[in-house]
């Protein structure tokens, strides 16, 4: 069994017949910055999340950086967010001279704990990052409450969560901007990188076009110091046909985890979907005893397996000035060290699911 952690060569075979004839196409039409192909991408995006406006950028990382520009935010203000994420949600709140502020997550669900977010607002909290992981929303209801509370912004991560739901509405809609990553390992992934940003304001959707391309608004006319970050025409080409399928490999990711979750609920905390969720499965990951262990066995055993996360972002070196120590984030630093991501992907067949389960399950008999 030759099987992968995402297998982008099945899902490269199943599009490839509208892929390769779109690809010659724009390689022909000569356009391959901007123009028709990521317009339309962007028109059918916004159409998809049910937002105002959408606008392409180089990646997920950028999408971040660019939306807390566009907010306004200012040296020392403090963005609130999860220790228990990719690097990339707190470096750029870093990177822009902010500061972030952690709070924990639910052991559950493993995103932001809605309910300790009011003990940690200042008067120079400006914004909370909740971050949808592994594809299933955080409780946007009680954040946005909070939010609107305290008159703080609210950014949704959702470089996970590309097509899954919060009651029935769309990830990606329910803040003042939200980011997305296009990386091709995402559910929904460029070949090669991307990004977008979505709003339902005019205001923000302006600024976040300006800023995106070098804080000009006209040809040569700069009202603002931006960053250069734009999505390839053959990417938004590609990433347009790929949103065709989105649904369907979404379903069959859900049906693979039910199945991971029948098969391994004895042996390991398998994923919790909410009540209010519809879960993409971004990832599949459970809590395990003696993970380095089990990943060991699984290695040997080529089982392909991944780590998200084994530092929480608090404990990690670039983040020491910060002085958070050991402890601060008890729920995050314990998933941290039991989590575990099996090989998860919409073409992943019943057989591996219950290769992969056998062979967890043999480890826990020894
Ligand atoms: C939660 C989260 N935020 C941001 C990013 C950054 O996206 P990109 O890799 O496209 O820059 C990622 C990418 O994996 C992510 O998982």
């Amino acid at each position: 069994m030759n099987i992968q952690m995402v297998d982008m060569k099945k899902q490269y075979d199943e599009i490839k017949s509208r892929l390769e004839p779109k690809v010659i196409e724009v390689l022909s039409g000569g356009y391959y910055i901007g123009g028709p192909e990521v317009k339309a991408f962007e028109d059918k995006t916004k159409a998809y999340i049910g937002v105002k406006h959408s606008i392409g950028c180089a990646n997920g990382t950028d999408a971040l950086q660019i939306a807390m520009m566009a907010l306004g935010l200012k040296k020392g203000d403090e963005v609130i967010t999860t220790p228990f994420t990719f690097i990339a949600t707190a470096e750029t709140i870093q990177i822009l001279g902010l500061k972030p502020v952690f709070v924990d997550i639910l052991p559950d669900t493993y995103n932001i704990d809605p309910d300790k977010i009011e003990s940690v607002i200042t008067k120079r909290s400006k914004a909370i990052i909740p971050v949808h992981l592994y594809g299933q929303g955080a409780d946007m209801d009680k954040i946005n409450k909070i939010a609107k509370k305290h008159n703080l912004f609210v950014i949704e991560d959702n470089a996970q969560g590309f097509g899954a739901k919060y009651k029935d509405r769309m990830l990606g809609s329910m803040s003042d901007i939200a980011t997305v990553s296009f990386y091709p390992a995402k559910n929904l992934g460029a070949a090669g990188d991307g990004g977008l940003m979505l709003t339902n304001s005019d205001e923000l959707a302006e600024k976040l076009r300006m800023i995106a391309n070098h804080g000009q608004n006209e040809r040569y006319k700069h009202q603002v110091v931006g960053v250069n970050s734009r999505l390839d025409a053959i990417q938004a080409a590609i990433l347009s046909i790929k949103l065709d399928f989105l649904d369907k490999w979404n379903e069959k990711r859900r049906k693979a985890a039910l199945r991971y979750k029948k098969n391994l609920c004895d042996v390991a905390v398998v994923p919790f979907e909410h009540k209010n969720s519809y879960h993409i499965y971004h990832q599949f990951s459970i809590q395990v005893k003696k993970r380095d262990a089990l990943q060991k066995f699984l290695n040997e055993n080529k089982i392909p397996n991944a780590i998200h996360y084994p530092i929480p972002l608090h404990l990690q070196v670039a983040f020491k000035g910060l002085k958070l120590g050991k402890g601060s984030f008890p729920i995050s630093e314990k998933v941290a060290e039991g989590i575990i991501s099996l090989p998860m992907h919409p073409h992943i067949t019943d057989a591996e699911i219950d290769h992969i389960s056998d062979t967890i399950k043999k480890f826990y008999k020894k």
